[in-house]
């Protein structure tokens, strides 16, 4: 199968999943606004998950609930990445914010329980040894909090007062933290579940993440709200630290593209099998969305 249907596959089978998770979940805003923050989305994420479990022998079903925990996680990242204190805005995959929708109570609620849903999908019997989803557990507990995600976060927000251009350096350590670390994640949960080698994957993930981020700030130069279903324009009008904020439009993209090289080089060990894997490293800086 190729690409763009295994994406559109992969997505639809991260989305059952979660909706299973909250299905016997109480009848209360909070839950609604789990469910509604989880749809939709290009779960690059939970494709990576279930694309590196299976081009490892691992099927679908043995892996697809690392697939939603790290959707879960991105869906609460998203969430409060929204919200006022953030970056406010008022647009999420083509809806409105959650807090928008409901509350900011309610919007932050949702995500601290989104996040707990994941690493309570991580515990799934389904992934393995007692070994394996400690692995998990502790290496989406590092990617998302204070050496990983929640790091990037804090430096993209300090960036924003600090009032002087960072280095391209600092940027690189922005982004690695705010996108990288999940995405790494993500890429080598499937080398985890299959007691494999992740070096590969680690070197793949760390430039297809970069080269994702760089993505994403070019979007918000050049997207269309209707495609990207987000605000666009926000970063330079808040003063964010950017690619593009630092090398220009066509630096941006010249490094992007060469990332996406190195994305693709990383993943010659695996040969043929990684096909799908070297398609969505071009995928994420051809996207429009
Ligand atoms: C957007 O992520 C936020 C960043 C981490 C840059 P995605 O572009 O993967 O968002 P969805 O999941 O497809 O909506
Ligand atoms: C968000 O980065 C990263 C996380 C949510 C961890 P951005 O703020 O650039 O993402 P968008 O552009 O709002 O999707
Ligand atoms: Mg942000
Ligand atoms: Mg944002
Ligand atoms: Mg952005």
């Amino acid at each position: 199968v190729r690409f763009p249907e295994r994406l559109a596959a992969d997505a639809a089978l991260c989305e059952a999943r979660l909706l299973a998770a909250l299905s016997a979940k109480s009848d209360q805003p909070v839950t609604d606004a789990m469910r509604y923050a989880v749809r939709g989305g290009k779960r690059l994420r939970g494709f990576l998950v279930l694309e590196g479990a299976r081009m490892l022998g691992v099927a679908e079903d043995r892996s697809v609930s690392a697939a939603a925990a790290i959707e879960a996680l991105h869906a609460y990242s998203l969430v409060h990445d929204d919200l006022p204190c953030m970056d406010d805005d008022d647009l999420r995959r083509g809806q409105p914010t959650v807090h928008k929708r409901w509350d900011e109570a309610t919007a932050v609620l949702a995500g601290d329980a989104l996040q707990t849903l994941a690493f309570d999908l991580l515990c799934d019997p389904m992934l393995g040894s007692a070994e394996v989803r400690i692995a998990l557990v502790s290496g989406l507990a590092k990617a998302s909090g204070i050496d990983g995600m929640v790091l990037g976060q804090a430096l993209d927000i300090a960036a924003e007062t600090a009032g002087r251009e960072l280095t391209l350096e600092e940027i690189t350590a922005l982004q690695a933290g705010k996108t990288g670390a999940l995405i790494g994640f993500a890429a080598e949960a499937g080398a985890v579940i299959a007691r494999a080698d992740p070096a590969p994957l680690r070197r793949y993930a760390a430039a297809l993440g970069l080269a994702f981020q760089i993505a994403d700030d070019i979007l918000d130069v050049t997207g269309d709200e209707a495609k990207t279903g987000k605000r666009v324009g926000k970063d330079a009008g808040a003063g964010k630290a950017t690619f593009v904020s630092l090398l220009g439009l066509d630096g941006a993209r010249a490094r992007a593209a060469e990332l996406v090289r190195e994305a693709e080089a990383a993943l010659d060990p695996y040969g043929a099998g990684a096909i799908n894997l070297r398609a969505a490293a071009r995928f994420v800086v051809e996207r429009q969305s």
